[in-house]
This record gives structure tokens, sequence and C-alpha cells, in this order.
């Protein structure tokens, strides 16, 4: 557990359901998931070469590297398909009065 301050990133409704959603915090580019289980949110950058992942496709929990194809999944950040290696950086998520915060 991190103990830096919840940020409000999205209201819940504004989200792409079922899909990835690119937030701008600060200078960097969080990706928001929403998948059956849940809202998860990571580093929008892929840990192979960089590509932003919100140009990805995803699906039930994977999202997919829109350059070279890796995968990762996003509950836990680990990669499922080559050429992804590393894991990718999972941010701690929850909401609250209907907004999701993320720590970063
Ligand atoms: S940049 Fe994402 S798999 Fe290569």
């Amino acid at each position: 557990m991190s103990d830096k301050p919840w940020r409000n990133v999205i209201a819940v409704d504004e989200l792409e359901k079922d899909w990835v959603t690119r937030v701008e915090v600060g200078r960097r580019t969080i990706a928001v998931y929403d998948t059956p289980t849940g809202i998860h949110a990571s580093l929008a950058l892929c840990t192979h070469g960089g590509a932003d992942l919100c140009d990805g496709y995803f699906d039930d929990h994977v999202i997919e590297c829109p350059l070279h194809q890796g995968a990762f999944d996003v509950r836990d950040g680990q990669p499922i398909a080559a050429p992804a290696t590393r894991a990718m950086r999972v941010l701690e998520v929850r909401v609250r009065d209907g907004k999701v915060q993320i720590r970063i």
C-alpha cells in the first residue's frame, strides 16, 4: 500500500464501457480499464517499446499493445504475450462518490 494521497481522475460514468479510457494526470498518461470484475488502472506505457497502451485492443482483463501486440493482464500488470516480458506498472484504484480515484 502506498501512502500517497488518492486523486480523482475521472467519473465512473465517463469511462468507456468494457474498454480502456485515457486519463492525463499531471504529465503522466494513465490507462483506466473497465473490466467484468471492476476498474483497474496502469501507466499507459508499454514496457516493451514505450507504446501508448490506451491505443491498444482491450478485452476482459487483457490489454494488447498496439505496436507489437504484446499483452498484459491489467489486474496485476504481468505480461502474458510476447514480446512483452516485463510487468507494466499497475496503480491502486478505488471508487468514491462516483469518481475513480488512483494513487500516483
Ligand atoms: S511496444 Fe508494446 S509490445 Fe512492443
